[in-house]
């Protein structure tokens, strides 16, 4: 870790974090208020972290390590500009990666279950061949590549079904759609884990502390279909919508998805201990859920 000397004193210089305004940022930088961890956030319009011009100056001070949040999210969204996919998962993160090798500051990159082809019957583990169905699934292929041959110090976090008490994600979705209709079908034969932003913050936090390196799966532990997501969060919130179990085919959507998304937490679990099951780390969410 980067250590700047202020008055005799050994302080840790703050986290650079970039994407701080989405779902994943707004935990960490709240994660980092309740430690008292000092940090800068940036993010769209004020940043756009596919500028190396824009990238470069930031590096003029040190930083413990970068965290970097950024990223094109929008699965079907993708199909159709896939472009502006590749530029935000694939291009930007080498241009932070190139940044991190000459400041030889560690780097912290998100990626996903959609890297994989989602046919496996066991949970994918961690060097598992990358074998995306996708587009956005390619570009965050991309950059897990990219980063890998940079030279950087990196630690790749891969993580699945994201949800938080803020901001766009299938917990509100649920929430909204149980709230408003008397009866829903969702989607049985996906399988895969839910993460609770606030959980994988906490958790991604830990490994940097201790210094950690490679590529890793972070999510909640156990796993579960949407179906089975559905319904837990419906009891959660004492509603009482008729929830019907439904195939991937009858929901047609532009991206194709992976029918079994399990990351294997094999190496993660050996570091920080068991995953908090995901039943419990919704309940917290769910507990904390912003107006709908
Ligand atoms: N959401 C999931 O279910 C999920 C699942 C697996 C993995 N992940 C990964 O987890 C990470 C965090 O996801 P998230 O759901 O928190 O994402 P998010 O809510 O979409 O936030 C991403 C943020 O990055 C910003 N951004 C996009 N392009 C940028 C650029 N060129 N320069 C600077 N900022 C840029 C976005 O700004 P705009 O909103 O203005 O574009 C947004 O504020 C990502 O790496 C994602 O791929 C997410």
């Amino acid at each position: 870790m980067t250590a700047l000397l202020t008055g005799g004193t050994r302080v840790s210089a703050p986290f650079l974090l970039l994407g701080d305004r989405g779902m994943l940022g707004r935990a960490f930088r709240e994660l980092f208020a309740a430690r008292k961890r000092t940090f800068k956030g940036f993010d769209l319009p004020a940043l756009d972290i596919a500028e190396p011009d824009q990238v470069g100056p930031l590096f003029e001070q040190p930083w413990s390590a970068v965290i970097n949040c950024a990223a094109y999210t929008n699965v079907d969204g993708a199909e159709a500009d896939q472009a502006a996919a590749l530029r935000a998962n694939g291009t930007a993160p080498g241009v932070v990666a190139a940044a991190c090798t000459r400041a030889r500051v560690p780097l912290v990159h998100f990626s996903t279950d959609y890297v994989f082809a989602g046919d496996a019957r066991a949970p994918y583990l961690v060097d598992a061949p990358l074998q995306p169905l996708g587009a956005y699934g390619r570009s965050k292929a991309a950059g897990e590549i990219v980063i890998r041959g940079s030279g950087a110090e990196f630690l790749i976090v891969r993580t699945s079904w994201l949800y938080a008490p803020w901001g766009n994600n299938f917990v509100r979705t649920m929430a909204r759609l149980t709230r408003d209709k008397s009866e829903l079908k969702v989607v049985d034969d996906q399988r895969g884990r839910p993460t609770s932003a606030q959980h994988l913050a906490a958790a991604t936090l830990a490994l940097v502390d201790r210094g950690t390196r490679g590529t890793l799966h972070v999510t909640d532990g156990g796993q579960c279909t949407w179906y089975e997501f559905t319904v837990e969060i419906a009891r959660l919130l004492g509603r009482g919508t008729i929830i019907r179990p439904c195939t991937t085919a009858e929901f047609p959507r532009p991206a194709p998805r992976p029918a079994y998304s399990v990351l294997d937490l094999g190496p993660t679990e050996a570091i920080l201990g068991p995953m908090p099951d995901w039943r419990v780390n919704l309940a917290g969410v769910v507990a904390e859920m912003e107006p709908l």
